[in-house]
């Protein structure tokens, strides 16, 4: 099955469309409606390694120019330095207004390529074809790009929205576990913060060949994510109010990821130890909820760090460079209740110490 969806911007409306083999034909049809005739590819390179066939053969078909530029993947390649390289190759490539950049990877390539594209000439057409399971529901979608500083995650960046993406799940053929995982964090979250039947139906991750077992379910399931995020984006874009409920469990996983120097814990893992965290604080503050729908899914996940490894004062620290600190004071997605998120501001250390206590637990 293929669906698509329309996500609304303040920049215009642009489409959202997930499924089996529809990469060529969005594509073509682009190219059809736009008439671009050079365009850049920024691609990860685990992704070239197992697709670049595929990709060039669509783009040469296409007859159109096209340079591609392959990058390290992971957190490492969202730096200033690789978004001033990438810019001084389109510049000296001789990029134009009108010429487009296709983002072929996971959250690293579509963060990444999303900076460069909105700052390339003031901003250039960004198309995203998103790989992994996590840039399909959450990142490629809400137009959230940016590389990290070395004080914290995304720390520089834009919100600059694409002309469309495309999430083909074939590309999903070559995803190892982890990024299974990472995925599935973003996905049980927007089950936490807004739909129930989501962890229901998440219970197809437990498969481990979900792609060829469970292929129509996860199709519905990306699809019925992205609609979450497109109806969230929608109301509220810039982020100044509802849009920070999809940063459930997000201020715990970015200090974990920063004090793990962004590679011992991946996006996904750090998300799903936040959300515990998440969900202890909550009750500390008087949520009513207790955590067993996210921790259903524990025996999925397998973490490299230690507690050790995890000092709790840097933890404290990190959290402080966080963009949701105000005033010194941290503030926290937290659950009322199941999918009653509320933004709440927190000043009593030791509840939070508690929330921490909680990965430490998991960590053991
Ligand atoms: N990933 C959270 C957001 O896009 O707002």
């Amino acid at each position: 099955m293929t669906a698509s969806i329309d996500v609304k911007s303040s920049s215009g409306t642009y489409c959202y469309t997930v499924g089996s083999s529809v990469f060529e034909g969005k594509i073509a049809a682009l190219q059809q409606n736009t008439g671009f005739d050079t365009c850049f590819i920024l691609v990860d390179e685990n992704v070239w390694k197992y697709h670049s066939e595929r990709i060039s053969n669509t783009f040469d078909s296409l007859n159109v120019e096209y340079t591609c530029r392959v990058i390290p993947a992971g957190e490492q390649s969202k730096t200033v330095t690789q978004w001033n390289d990438l810019i001084d190759f389109l510049l000296q490539s001789g990029v134009r207004r009108n010429t487009p950049l296709f983002a072929i990877g996971g959250g690293v390539t579509g963060d990444l390529a999303g900076f460069v594209a909105a700052s390339a000439l003031r901003g250039i057409p960004l198309v995203h074809v998103p790989t992994t399971l996590l840039a399909m529901v959450d990142s490629s979608i809400g137009g959230k790009t940016g590389v990290n500083h070395a004080t914290g995650k995304n720390l520089i960046g834009a919100f600059y929205q694409p002309e469309e993406v495309i999430a083909d799940l074939d590309f999903l053929d070559t995803l190892p576990h982890r990024d299974w995982t990472n995925g599935l964090s973003e996905i049980l979250k927007y089950g936490a913060i807004d739909d129930p039947a989501i962890f229901d139906e998440c219970k197809i991750f437990h498969d481990s060949n979900v792609l060829d077992s469970f292929r129509n379910e996860l199709n519905q399931l990306i699809l019925k994510c992205a609609q979450i995020k497109a109806d969230i984006v929608a109301a509220d874009e810039f982020e100044s109010g509802t849009r920070a409920f999809l940063n459930f469990g997000h201020t715990f996983a970015h200090a974990l990821e920063k004090v793990s120097d962004f590679d011992q814990l991946n996006h996904g893992e750090a998300v799903y130890l936040g959300m515990l965290s998440a969900i202890k604080l909550s009750k500390e503050m008087g949520g009513e909820l207790d955590d067993k729908p996210i921790r259903d899914f524990r025996s999925l996940y397998s973490f490299k760090v230690t507690r050790e490894m995890l000092p709790e004062n840097e933890l404290f620290s990190a959290m402080r460079s966080d963009k949701k600190v105000i005033d010194n004071t941290f503030r926290f997605v937290l659950l009322k209740s199941w999918q009653q998120p509320v933004v709440m501001s927190v000043k009593e250390k030791e509840c939070i110490h508690k929330a921490w206590l909680t990965v430490y637990h998991e960590l053991q």
